[in-house]
């Protein structure tokens, strides 16, 4: 059994999908691990640390496409990797099967057996490999301190011989992992949090974290949470009312944070122009949902524009400007994920558990998961 990793060839993916101390205990156990040189370099893991892990090093990506069993990603394969792929072989990565049609058709015609680390069913089990919570915290944190950074005031209150600043004012719209993580961190930097979800479930973490949820009685009695956690999409009734009380909320605001998703689809837009135009200058918008098309109808992916004295940033893979600790958590997730599919140094595709079942993708030729299957006849 072999398990190859090979260096992320996306645009600005600094991460590797196996930390040298991970690959270590595959090596331990008798699986034999395969990295590309060079594949942790920008994850500040050199070759000599896999070495004395105990992995084999392959001069390029090519050798560990040829001999690895299983292949584990970041993220989803070009279409070049694909190309490199042969049927039976083992693919682990995030792959977004939702809103990737022609990726997931293309696995299926190579014969290769898929996972995507993202469709893990979020149950208690499934904690330890859950790479949507890990890069999400990461993302949050990032985005507290990029806000702060961008500010042209501080955080906390400071009283001093020239007079007392009050503290600044953050608002994070979407609750979520990545939310409380930058609500957390906003308020050890010093700034008043407040934060809004809607998902009625997250008032009481919001709280405990320090900050203060924003609410409308009508909007907390709608169930807007499905049965797998995640927020469904708003009526439109819900989103005019939501969208009144943002809109208050905003223009109060040094700094904005959003996160707010609905899996599968694009996010939701929370911040419009109008709210934008009416937040004091020099305020800032981080949109960690820039990827998915942005919180904020402004939002440039990738980009850092400023609209009437607001900043508005759409970072682009936040976790990957955090390789080290990025990677160790992806490395630990796809750890758990892979000792739940080696049994005794064999690979044992065991469609009766739920974590393997939900996430596998593609086997056989065929596309076996059916929200995959619906994307790709919708498209
Ligand atoms: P996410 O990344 O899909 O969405 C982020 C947040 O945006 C969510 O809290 C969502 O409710 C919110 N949102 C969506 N549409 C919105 C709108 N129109 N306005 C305002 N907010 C909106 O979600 P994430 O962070 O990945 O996880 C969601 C929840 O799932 C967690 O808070 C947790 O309760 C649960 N979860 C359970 C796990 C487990 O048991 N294994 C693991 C991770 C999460």
């Amino acid at each position: 059994m072999r398990i190859g990793v090979a260096t992320e060839t996306a645009e600005h993916e600094a991460r590797v999908a196996l930390a040298p101390i991970s690959a270590a205990r595959f090596v331990r156990a008798g699986i034999d691990v395969l990295v590309e040189s060079g594949a942790g370099a920008r994850a500040f893991f050199d070759d000599a640390a896999y070495r004395d892990a105990g992995a084999q090093i392959a001069p390029d990506a090519a050798a560990v496409y040829a001999d690895a069993d299983i292949l584990l990603k970041v993220a989803a394969p070009s279409p070049a990797e694909i190309e490199s792929l042969r049927a039976g072989q083992v693919l682990i990565a995030v792959l977004q099967p939702l809103t990737s049609p022609e990726l997931v058709s293309a696995l299926a015609e190579r014969g290769v057996t898929a996972f995507s680390l993202d469709a893990i069913p979020r149950i208690a089990r499934a904690q330890p490999m859950d790479v949507l919570s890990s890069q999400a915290s990461l993302a949050g944190y990032k985005a507290a301190v990029m806000a702060a950074d961008t500010l042209g005031k501080h955080l906390p209150m400071m009283t001093t011989a020239a007079g007392t600043m009050p503290p600044a004012r953050g608002l994070v719209l979407g609750a979520g992992v990545a939310g409380l993580q930058a609500i957390a961190t906003g308020r050890r930097l010093g700034a008043v949090m407040s934060a809004f979800d809607v998902r009625p479930a997250v008032k009481e973490q919001v709280q405990s974290l320090g900050a203060t949820f924003i609410e409308d009685e009508e909007l907390q009695r709608a169930q807007t949470e499905t049965a797998g956690g995640y927020a469904r999409e708003q009526t439109a009734d819900e989103r005019a009312r939501a969208q009144e009380l943002v809109h208050r909320h905003v223009g109060a605001s040094d700094f904005v944070i959003t996160t707010a998703l609905v899996p599968g689809r694009p996010a939701p837009r929370l911040v419009t122009r109008e709210m934008v135009e009416d937040m004091q200058p020099g305020s800032v918008i981080i949109d960690l949902a820039a990827e998915t098309g942005g919180n904020c109808e402004l939002t440039a992916p990738g980009e850092t524009i400023v609209h009437q004295g607001v900043i508005i940033n759409g970072p682009i893979n936040v976790p990957s400007s955090m390789p080290v600790h990025a990677s160790l958590m992806f490395s630990r997730n796809a750890q758990s994920f892979l000792d739940l599919l080696i049994r005794d140094g064999e690979i044992v595709l065991d469609r009766d558990d739920e974590i393997l079942r939900d996430s596998l993708i593609t086997h056989g030729g065929e596309v076996t998961h059916a929200a995959a299957r619906e994307a790709i006849g919708a498209a």
